[in-house]
């Protein structure tokens, strides 16, 4: 594999971006009804390309193809699981063929590293499709213990249409989590990428439309904003939506649910996860770079990242002069680059956004790092900050409770397991949490009070396909991942036979 950028890829993808960008509904490409929409380079703030967004009606229509497609018949019930399973092998495939020019969309689109995203979100997402396929023929039903004479026993149904919204942050990556699944269980899909980062979801349906024959209508999708998208909750014709993004959008899918045909929702919110650090943290330096590794990779556009550093008060001091020496060493820069470690904020929004919470924060509690933006030579005109940290945050802080999503760390110092547990556990979000420590038994005692969806102990941030991902309390309904997510994708029957008495 290569591992630095290729002329060639460049220009490749420079020819993709002028070509025109089409929404594919029913196994058609077609233009936009909607406004005009820039997707920029946050490297420079310039546009890659101009899309013509779907509009509510067009969003109907995807919507009602995949209906059409999904009562046919022909993917739910005619497909074998064979079948299912070696399309997902061969989309699989199609990623693997095509990742470099996956990667440098996603990169361009969304600022992340395009190492990162060559070596780790792309191939991750072949993968997914790879894992996914194993589960056609796995997901069981059971055979109930009733009374004698009769035989009750479930079977898992496809949903039906399912609209899958996802973010900007690992755009195709959230796609195939959600894809993936979807199709291995028979359904039928309406995939909605943001606006901001649609380029390699939208690569990936050519390369699919071009080399793959699933059934017309099975797979559809709409590049469109949060306003016309909104029509893919309320609509009837979908019976499900996976969603991630905000906490305000998961409220308004709830409610739209809710007001519409009670489709099934679930939600992969926000967070504001805490890395408790005892005083027997094991290899402590190793530890505090893995951690900061987590925190400030991908720019700190991750909903599971440690935001709040809890300290025991022995190494408060050590710690922190060894993040800000690392904070202070990050050279940001153009993420093509291989000299760069950290690219700009996705969009212009979402760096004003956490150039306000850094004001915020500046009222609140000590900058010791950072605090500002990295606009200097050939960063000019990009939506780059600085690696940012806050020392002796109160848990009580905005900057502590609310999501930034952005290279903001708030550290705070502790005394007992007590006070960090308590502190870790008072917010609104509950995605995930880290506990470092030598003793095995304080290690288990605090991930068992600590209320959160995905606990890590004395290595922050692991994830694996085989593992849940997903949040309690305000960052979530639902899992993803695993076998976990193959639940929310099917419909439980329960069906009862009668035998006779003997
Ligand atoms: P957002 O929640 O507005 O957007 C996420 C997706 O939802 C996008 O595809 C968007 O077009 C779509 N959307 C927006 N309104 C919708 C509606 N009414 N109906 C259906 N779909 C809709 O997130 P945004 O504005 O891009 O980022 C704002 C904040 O959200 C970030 O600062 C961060 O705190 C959080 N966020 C969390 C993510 C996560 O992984 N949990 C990912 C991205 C953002």
């Amino acid at each position: 594999m290569k591992d630095v950028l290729h002329q060639a890829d460049l220009e490749w993808a420079n020819d993709w971006l002028t070509q025109p960008k089409r929404h594919y509904v029913d196994g058609n490409w077609v233009d936009g009804a909607g406004r005009d929409w820039a997707v920029t380079n946050p490297a420079d703030g310039r546009s890659l390309c101009q899309i013509a967004l779907a509009d509510a009606a067009q969003v109907d229509q995807a919507a009602a193809a995949a209906h059409r497609a999904h009562r046919s018949g022909e993917w739910s019930r005619r497909s074998s699981r064979k079948d299912r399973a070696d399309m997902l092998h061969a989309i699989a495939d199609l990623i693997r063929e095509n990742v470099e020019g996956l990667a440098l969309l996603e990169s361009l689109a969304n600022g992340k590293l395009y190492r990162e995203a060559l070596a780790d979100d792309i191939p991750t997402c072949a993968d997914i499709f790879d894992y996914y396929a194993g589960w056609t023929d796995k997901f069981y039903g059971e055979v109930s213990p009733v009374e004698d004479g009769f035989l009750n026993f479930t079977t898992k149904e496809p949903v039906g249409v399912c609209a899958l919204i996802a973010p900007w942050n690992f755009p195709l990556y959230q796609a195939s989590l959600k894809i993936a699944p979807a199709l291995a269980m028979g359904n039928a899909v309406v995939m909605k990428p943001s606006e901001y980062t649609p380029l390699a979801t939208l690569f990936l349906f050519e390369l699919i439309d071009r080399h793959l024959d699933l059934p017309k209508g099975i797979l559809n999708l709409v590049l469109t904003d949060g306003e016309a998208a909104n029509q893919l909750t309320l609509s009837r014709d979908v019976h499900k939506v996976s969603f991630t993004g905000s906490t305000v959008v998961g409220r308004k899918i709830v409610q739209n649910s809710g007001a519409s045909n009670l489709k099934a929702v679930t939600l992969e919110l926000g967070g504001k996860s805490p890395c408790i650090f005892f005083d027997d943290t094991p290899d402590l330096d190793g530890a505090v770079d893995r951690a900061f590794t987590v925190m400030f990779s991908h720019k700190g556009e991750k909903c599971s990242e440690p935001t709040r550093f809890l300290i025991q008060r022995g190494i408060y001091d050590r710690v922190l002069q060894r993040l800000i020496d690392k904070a202070d060493a990050v050279v940001c820069g153009d993420p093509l680059s291989p000299l760069s470690d950290q690219g700009p904020q996705c969009n212009e929004a979402q760096f004003r956004r956490i150039m306000d919470y850094i004001e915020i924060g500046k009222t609140e509690a000590e900058l010791v790092a950072g605090g500002h933006a990295d606009r200097a030579g050939a960063n000019a005109d990009g939506f780059y900050i600085r690696p940012t940290i806050f020392s002796n945050v109160p848990n009580t802080a905005r900057i502590a409770q609310e999501e930034i999503f952005g290279p903001v760390l708030c550290c705070t110092p502790f005394d007992t397991a007590e006070e960090a547990v308590a502190m870790a556990n008072d917010t609104a979000y509950g995605l995930a949490a880290g506990v470092y420590t030598r003793d095995i038994s304080r290690a288990h005692r605090v991930a068992d009070r600590l209320d959160a969806g995905m606990v890590f102990v004395n290595r922050y941030g692991c994830y694996g396909l085989s593992s849940p991902f997903g949040g309690f309390k305000e960052s979530g309904w639902g899992k993803e991942m695993a076998i976990h997510s193959l639940s929310s994708y099917t419909k439980t029957k329960g069906t009862w036979i009668y035998y006779g008495d003997a």
